[in-house]
């Protein structure tokens, strides 16, 4: 209806101005018409009373001359009559105004025409010119013109009526043909959503009603068939699986990856060689398959002490190292920058604001200024990365809470999806960030934004409820700010599967005895693995007093039971870092002290980095793992432990507040915060018989193998590929419109 009053209401508009273009035209052309028509009446006049007027001057009758000149002048619209001999008016009729004057009117050979005023009147006088008795006088004949001028009026009235109902029926007529046009632009479109949720072909004349219907039907189908994607490859996530759905559905398509880690870190070596690092990070492991997988450019931090050397002249490395299939980009930090942005606002700031763990938050404005101006270096780089104007860009986790706006605003077409690795707090808790409103807002710059659970998620809503004007969708789990929706999306991330690092592990007999060898510890020593970063997330030391705990309330284990806690250093730069570290170092030494007998030490702590295959080893050799976080967003070192034991057998400890807890449902959960409750759970895994053990770990590695990482990050990349093709629709959709106003 809408469409029919706008139609319409433009076309009246146009024919209004048609109108009042027209009308002075046609007014002047009817004054022209009716003036002629009262000369032609002269002339009339003239021819009949011509041979009369002649004879009667001739034989110098006046007083007929006079009765013959009043009956002429009898009709209405003639004024007057006279006969102008020379200068002398003769026998005038009663109408004849006083002002004319014959040496005015009556002066030419021929026949003439002019205007005269009188009383505010409009007088046509018409001279005809008669010879009498060799004399040439003049008729004169003076028509009322103001007859004329209403003539001529009601025309101008009567071609206005007839012009604006023309116009009102050609802009009804308008309105009908636009409605009717638009009806089956919509039709065909309907047509075109039916034929592709049936998947048919649809008929072809239907399908050319307007030739637009084709080119939406073909992309709803390309949506469909990456729905059917989805669920086909639902229970094979594998790199082929992803690579496929990468080439069928964003073909072509640019990814473009950044992180602050470095998958690849160059070392100098102390030999002067260049030694090869792979970093202690859960994104890093999650991530890097995905990326060999999906090639692309990945942007990150170089931050060795010899990526300067490996690089080329644009800072690009290919990667990994032996077999390359993706370009690393290294963004250079100075050390004030590292400092400001990666230490201070990451790292005392987000970190622990994030991570519910009783560290205070230290948010200091210069540390801000440098995370602010870090970002626009890394907006830099991947726009100029970038070789297309609508790259695939995905952008990882709490040190680049700016960066989606700003390549939002330089890439305005890129699809950007956002992945926040750590957890989000409650409203109330992010509130107290002075920096909430901005890192809001950067993040809503992304046209996807993860996080690993819905809990997660949620708490984001709710923040952005409170500190921003926008829209909230809580269905579609979608904000609309700034006239653009983000998508928020629980994607939980998980590690490749199988694991490169399981390749060439020994079986689990051999891990078990060359550990128990290496750490010189009895060959029927129980063994319980923690490994991870030395975090005080971690919840390394509540571990440590869990032991205490067992050791003290089942004293059977001492001399039994060994603990390895290997703990990667990292930011050591920090004081709360270097903190729990001396703290870690004395409570095991405490421990081992009070439960300790000579040739046992119930914790062994290796304080330094593993490279995934040690990594992997350990987790072979331990009876049990203990994943103890205060809070993880995912923690994956839990699924890693999953993963390594192909023999089915170990048990898995794991804190609620991971978020791995929720997918994990059948380790033993426990609650960090409660020594005694982990003691006895420790305890409880030492003494779990072996088929309860294979069922858990069954079901377990059931779960990690099905969704692994390249679940997560195919997840991810189809519902961008699904966004890039609703976006693609609305363009066709609005162009579309555009051209069916066009053809009204
Ligand atoms: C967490 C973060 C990652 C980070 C990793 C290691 O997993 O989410 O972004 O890379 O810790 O921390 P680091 O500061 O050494 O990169």
């Amino acid at each position: 209806m809408r469409i029919i009053f706008r139609f319409g209401g433009i076309a009246l508009l146009v024919a209004a101005i048609v109108i009042l273009a027209v009308l002075p035209f046609a007014t002047s052309f009817v004054e022209q018409w009716t003036r002629r028509d009262v000369e032609l009446r002269s002339r009339l006049v003239f021819n009949s009373a011509r041979d009369q007027v002649i004879g009667l001057l001739t034989r110098n009758e006046t007083d007929r001359l006079a009765g013959l000149f009043e009956r002429i002048a009898s009709d209405e619209r003639v004024l007057a009559i006279g006969y102008c001999d020379g200068e002398e008016l003769r026998s005038p009729t009663r109408g004849m105004p006083a002002s004319f004057a014959c040496e005015k009117a009556a002066r030419s050979d021929s026949e003439s025409f002019s205007t005269i005023t009188s009383e505010g009147r409009d007088i046509l006088v018409s001279s005809f010119p008669l010879k009498v008795s060799g004399r040439t006088g003049h008729l004169v004949v003076l028509h009322d013109l103001s007859y004329a001028d209403q003539r001529g009026g009601e025309a101008r009235n009567y071609l206005f009526l007839a012009l604006a109902g023309v116009a009102f029926g050609a802009a009804a007529l308008a309105a009908l043909i636009a409605a009717f046009i638009m009806r089956r632009w919509l039709a065909s479109i309907r047509q075109a959503l039916d034929n592709a949720r049936a998947g048919a072909a649809g008929h072809p004349e239907q399908e050319n009603i307007i030739p637009l219907g084709q080119e939406i039907r073909d992309v709803l189908q390309e949506l469909e068939s990456s729905r059917r994607t989805i669920d086909a490859a639902h229970t094979d996530w594998n790199p082929d699986t992803l690579r496929a759905a990468l080439a069928n559905e964003l073909s072509g398509s640019e990814v473009i990856v950044v992180s602050n880690r470095e998958p690849y870190i160059h070392n100098q070596g102390k030999d002067g060689g260049i030694s090869l690092q792979i970093p202690a990070s859960g994104l890093v492991s999650a991530l890097e398959p995905v990326v060999r997988a999906c090639g692309g450019t990945w942007v990150a931090h170089g931050s060795g002490t010899a990526d300067r050397e490996t690089v080329d002249a644009n800072d690009r490395v290919p990667v990994p190292p032996a077999h390359p299939t993706y370009t690393l980009r290294r963004v250079w930090l100075t050390e004030e920058e590292q400092d400001g942005y990666y230490y201070g606002a990451a790292n005392e700031g987000l970190w622990p604001l994030c991570h519910i763990a009783f560290v205070r938050p230290i948010f200091r404005e210069q540390d801000w200024q440098y995370y602010r101006s870090v970002n626009e270096k890394f907006a830099d780089a991947v726009v100029a990365e970038a070789k297309s104007e609508d790259p695939i860009i995905l952008v990882q986790d709490y040190h680049f809470g700016l960066l989606p706006r700003m390549i939002r605003n330089r890439l305005p077409q890129a699809t950007i999806v956002t992945f926040w690795h750590i957890p989000w707090p409650n409203a109330e808790t992010f509130g107290i960030c002075p920096w909430r409103e901005e890192i809001i807002d950067g993040l809503l710059g992304s046209s996807i934004l993860g996080f690993h659970t819905q809990a997660h998620c949620n708490n984001f809503l709710d923040a952005v409820d409170s500190y921003v004007e926008s829209r909230i969708d809580r269905e579609l789990d979608s904000v609309t700010y700034g006239g653009e929706e983000t998508l928020i999306r629980p994607y939980p991330i998980s590690i490749e599967w199988p694991p490169t690092a399981l390749e060439g592990q020994k079986p689990v007999e051999e891990c078990r005895r060359i550990v128990r060898e290496r750490l010189g510890l009895p060959p029927e020593m129980r063994i319980g693995v923690g490994i991870e970063r030395f975090d005080y997330t971690k919840g390394i030391l509540d571990r440590m007093q869990a032991i205490d705990a067992l050791l003290t309330d089942n004293p059977q284990w001492k001399g039994n039971f060994a603990f390895v806690q290997v703990a990667a250093p990292t930011r050591s730069k920090l004081a709360n870092y270097r903190q729990l570290q001396e703290e870690a170092e004395a409570l095991a030494r405490e421990i081992n002290e009070k439960h300790g007998m000579p040739g046992y030490e119930p914790i062994k702590l290796l304080v330094r980095h593993h490279e995934p295959d040690e990594v992997f080893e350990l987790f072979r050799a331990a009876d049990l793992c203990i994943v103890s976080s205060l809070h993880d967003g995912m923690n994956l070192v839990a699924k890693e432990f999953v993963a390594a034991r192909d023999d089915e057998e170990g048990v898995l400890i794991l804190s609620a507040f991971a978020g791995a807890s929720r997918e994990l449902s059948e380790a033993l959960i426990v609650n960090p915060y409660n020594a005694h409750a982990m003691g006895l759970a420790i305890n409880r895994a030492l003494t779990m018989p072996q088929p309860e053990q294979r069922e858990r770990m069954r079901l377990m590695r059931d779960q990690v193998k099905e969704r692994n990482v390249y679940r997560w990050a195919g997840q991810m990349l189809l519902a961008a590929s699904r966004l890039r093709k609703r976006q693609r629709i609305r363009r066709l959709v609005s162009s579309g419109r555009k051209r069916a106003a066009a053809n009204v």
